[in-house]
């Protein structure tokens, strides 16, 4: 039989679902793991031994000296994939030569249109990857192979009506020499690797609710998140991908503005905040937390045809003496499951209520491969409003918190 060769790893929420620590579990298994959206906005925390790493352009599988590749779709700051290269001596990481060079100007850009946006800024993580996005747009943007072939920036038009001013040729000097080892052609990499029988993992950053399409908008971020977008992001076929897992938390979070039926405040949500140390990896700021929203998570789950599901942070719902799960959606009096409905309407959400899950040892429950019986039957209704299986769940942040369902 052949072996699952090439995997999409996506987040069903808005992001920090734990995609992290699963891409850098399963990363041992694949011979590359490979970014196709974003870009440094993506803040994926692993822990090993202790140790907390947050990657923010590389994909995670750097800590078990995998092949890396950033393929055309993500937006490259060069100065940030020198600082994370510089933590791996002799990575093997390969850009795309398409891939979009993200300047100080962008960065200068983001804030300065979050500030002019006043009430209505989006709180982004500040990085500059919408100005980027749409410098890329508006072909002002750089790609790798320009910064390569010595083009000065110049974004004449835009830095003009924004009054920006600074000269970037010293800058794009230096960020040359940042790429150059790196540059390659990352989409015929990734089939030569497929040819040979090697297997490819695809690390999805931010979350499908962020999409810049089929997300919240325009509280989104600037790419497309979704699972289909490797065949533009990665030059993979998606009808290449042999398996997509999407990973959920038990939970529902959002950094930054934007729609969240479910949102929780008061005790309940910063116990939950506390407990799931519910702060932005990137940006340090408190996540809003609420119930797990299975509206949305069909919704995303069709989107990215989802053939398994990561349930992540279980634990954190244990010992809150109570649990609920959104079923569907009231908007405007009328109750529908179609997540599509918050466009337009205010939705109020209907709930589920489950027995609470207990406090217990989960560190035991993980060695011995088993849920409380509490959480099992969260699991199995998740399971049968969504009508996708539940492969993993996980219970803490350490690679060995996770059981095989
Ligand atoms: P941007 O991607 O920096 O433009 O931010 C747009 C929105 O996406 C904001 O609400 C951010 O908080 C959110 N966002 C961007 N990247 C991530 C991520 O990796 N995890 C969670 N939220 C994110
Ligand atoms: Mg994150």
């Amino acid at each position: 039989m052949r072996m699952m060769m090439s995997v999409i790893i996506v987040g069903l929420q808005w992001g920090d679902e734990g995609k992290g620590k699963f891409v850098d579990y399963l990363a041992r298994n694949f011979d590359a793991v490979v970014r196709f959206n974003g870009g440094s906005n993506a803040g994926h925390t692993v822990m090993v031994n202790g140790r907390k790493v947050v990657f923010h352009l590389l994909p995670s599988g750097a800590l078990w000296g995998k092949r890396l590749f950033i393929g055309p779709g993500v937006t490259v700051n060069p100065e940030e994939l020198a600082q994370e290269a510089a933590l791996f001596p002799g990575l093997k990481l390969g850009v795309d030569l398409r891939a979009t060079v993200l300047t100080p100007f962008e960065v200068w850009l983001d804030r300065k249109m979050e500030e002019m946006r006043g009430k209505a800024a989006i709180g982004t993580t500040g990085r500059g990857i919408g100005p980027s996005y749409a410098g890329r747009m508006f072909r002002l943007s750089l790609r790798v192979c320009d910064l390569l072939s010595g083009k000065p920036p110049d974004y004449g038009p835009l830095a003009g009506a924004f009054g920006y001013s600074e000269d970037l040729t010293g800058w794009a000097e230096m960020a040359r020499k940042e790429v150059e080892e790196f540059a390659g052609d990352v989409p015929s990499e990734l089939m030569e690797i497929h040819d040979k029988g090697g297997s490819l993992l695809f690390e999805s950053a931010q979350g499908s609710l962020l999409d810049i399409i089929y997300g919240t908008y325009p509280y989104v971020t600037s790419s497309n998140t979704i699972a289909p977008y490797v065949s533009v992001g990665a030059g993979f076929p998606f009808s290449m991908v042999d398996s997509v897992m999407g990973v959920s938390k038990a939970y529902q979070t959002r950094v930054g503005s934007g729609p969240f039926p479910t949102e929780l405040d008061g005790e309940l949500a910063e116990g939950i905040r506390r407990k799931g140390m519910e702060y932005g990896s990137t940006t340090g700021r408190p996540r809003r937390v609420g119930w797990l929203d299975l509206v949305s998570l069909k919704y995303s789950v069709r989107l990215n045809q989802t053939n398994s599901i990561i349930l992540t942070k279980l634990d954190v719902l244990s010992g809150l003496g109570r649990l609920r799960v959104a079923t569907k959606y009231n908007v405007d009096g009328r109750p529908t499951d179609s997540f599509t409905s918050i466009f337009t309407g205010n939705a109020v959400p209907e709930y589920t209520d489950l027995d609470p899950i207990p406090d217990v040892d989960w560190a035991g429950y993980a060695r011995e491969g088993r849920l409380p019986q509490q959480a099992m039957k969260l699991v199995e209704f998740i399971e049968d409003q969504v009508k996708v299986k539940v492969s993993t769940v996980s219970v803490g942040q350490e690679r060995g918190m996770t059981v095989e369902l």
